[in-house]
């Protein structure tokens, strides 16, 4: 088992090494002036705090045209929770990236969880990524059942952004932001398909941990398959994974 051609691959010690590394990345993207497509979960609060410090400790000026041209979509959001519940994935992104740099609302975008009509809204929010030209760099945490995004094993690799029912697993790993409760965590969530994931220019998935390390082999050095939606992701040409000791611990690594 090898990696893929141009996969790039960065191990680092620990979460904190790799948040400052991922940090480094999407700083140099909005310098750029990308379109960011981001992800919650607890992999990305250090991300989102060196970003945080980065940034602000840029110069006034140009701190200010990072925050003016900021444009980000993020991956997903529960159905049924709207940005004044503080387990929804827009409360938690307010939390970490909006409050602390000042940003308005409009820029950090996300699917809304109380649209009405969820299938609709996945279109409309599919849409307003296409209406920004897409995105240049996708950031994305691992589930440990192998999703991306909420897309849920099994999962082709040209699945929509659609509203979907999240498995058992799921709503068991979210449940800490809950309680401890996986029947608190909402049944359903509105999220870019592997589709929309695998058409970003680049891609950038960030794990650690150790209860994450088999999932990261299978996802990595295992053939591509729907059982596995984050496996789609070694089609991709632009590929970048940046984990911890931890997480790379099974990787066969030559
Ligand atoms: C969640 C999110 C994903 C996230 C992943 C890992 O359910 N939908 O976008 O990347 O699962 O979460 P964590 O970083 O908390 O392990």
């Amino acid at each position: 088992m090898t990696l893929q051609d141009g996969l790039q691959l960065q191990i680092k010690p620990d979460p904190q090494a790799v948040a400052e590394a991922v940090a480094e990345l999407l700083l140099g993207a909005l310098q750029r002036g990308a379109v960011l497509g981001l992800a919650t979960g607890r992999t990305m609060q250090p991300v989102y705090g060196a970003l945080c410090a980065r940034i602000n400790a840029l110069p006034d000026a140009q701190r200010a045209a990072v925050l003016a041209g900021w444009r980000s979509f993020n991956l997903d959001e529960y159905v049924g929770l709207g940005p004044h519940h503080p387990q929804s994935f827009a409360a938690c992104m307010n939390q970490a990236l909006a409050v602390p740099l000042g940003l308005s609302p409009g820029q950090l975008q996300l699917p809304d969880g109380l649209a009405v009509d969820s299938a609709a809204e996945a279109g409309r929010y599919s849409r307003l990524v296409a209406a920004a030209g897409g995105i240049d760099l996708q950031l994305l945490g691992l589930g440990s059942n192998g999703h991306i995004g909420f897309n849920e094993p099994p999962c082709p690799p040209d699945a929509p952004c659609r509203c979907l029912q999240l498995s058992p697993a799921t709503r068991q790993q979210n449940a800490s932001a809950f309680g401890g409760q996986a029947d608190a965590v909402p049944e359903q969530a509105i999220t870019l398909g592997t589709r929309d994931i695998l058409a970003a220019r680049s891609v950038l998935l960030v794990v650690t941990g150790a209860a994450k390390a088999a999932i990261l082999r299978c996802s990595l050095q295992d053939p591509p398959c729907p059982e596995v939606p984050a496996s789609w992701l070694q089609n991709h040409p632009r590929l970048q994974v940046i984990v911890d000791a931890a997480a790379a611990s099974a990787l066969q690594l030559r």
